[in-house]
């Protein structure tokens, strides 16, 4: 697929079939992933792949600690309750989502399901869990940026093979869950995670595209007169 179609199609996908994911497939997209720039050239990011026993004590761990009321527990700064144009964005995503799986705006029922997937990974056959060397932490966020770099690449090279992916922070919410069942090392700091795996077709909210800001709106030209 070229770079321009894979970039424009690429979407969230949040319906998986059960379909295993091949390990060699998985390697395939990490090692494009790996061709993320990174600030000078540190590379700090781990992916910790996960399927089958381990994702499902993750799935059980987050949910019952969700469900208990455990507040949510992570290693990066939690974001907050976001306002003006930002929270507007996030409210439009949610109609659309909301709209396509046909769940009420005071269905509390339904939309607490919806959550409750998300903390579940999507049900996706595959979770990978991004982390940063936290040694880096004491260098500011650029460690951040770099991971979050390498994970856009995971996600386009999944995308390019046919593979859909939501990165998914309420999959790392609670983080001690991730760490125990993903044997994540101590020098380690967990940043997020990518449910992944084949797109089910028949999810409608797979098909929903966010909008974006014109080029006009989110970018500024300065000497090209
Ligand atoms: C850091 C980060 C965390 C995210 N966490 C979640 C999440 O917990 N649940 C979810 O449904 N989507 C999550 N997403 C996906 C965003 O909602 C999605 O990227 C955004 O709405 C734009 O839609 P698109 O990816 O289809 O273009 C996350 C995306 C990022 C970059």
């Amino acid at each position: 697929m070229q770079i321009d179609e894979t970039m424009r199609q690429r979407r969230s996908i949040r319906g998986f079939r059960p379909d295993p994911v091949p390990q060699a497939l998985l390697e395939e997209v990490i090692e494009l992933a790996n061709c993320a720039p990174s600030s000078m050239n540190t590379q700090p990011w781990h992916l910790h792949v996960l399927t089958g026993a381990p994702l499902e004590k993750v799935r059980a761990g987050n949910t019952e600690r969700m469900l208990a009321g455990v507040p949510p527990s992570r290693e990066i700064r939690a974001h907050g309750k976001y306002e003006g144009v930002h929270r507007d964005r996030q409210v439009e995503i949610a109609k659309q989502l909301f709209a396509a799986m046909g769940i009420e705006r005071h269905d509390a029922e339904r939309r607490q399901d919806w959550v409750m997937r998300g903390f579940r990974q999507f049900d996706a056959p595959v979770s990978v869990v991004v982390t940063y060397d936290k040694a880096l932490d004491e260098h500011g966020p650029v460690a951040i940026f770099d991971a979050g770099a390498v994970t856009y690449g995971l996600v386009l090279a999944a995308w390019s093979r046919g593979l859909g992916a939501v990165i998914n922070g309420q999959g790392i919410m609670q983080s001690p869950v991730v760490r125990e069942h993903a044997r994540i090392p101590e020098d380690q700091v967990i940043l997020t995670c990518v449910a992944l795996g084949w797109p089910d077709e028949s999810f409608s909210a797979n098909g929903v595209k966010s909008v974006r800001r014109g080029v006009g709106e989110m970018a500024t030209f300065h000497g090209f007169d």
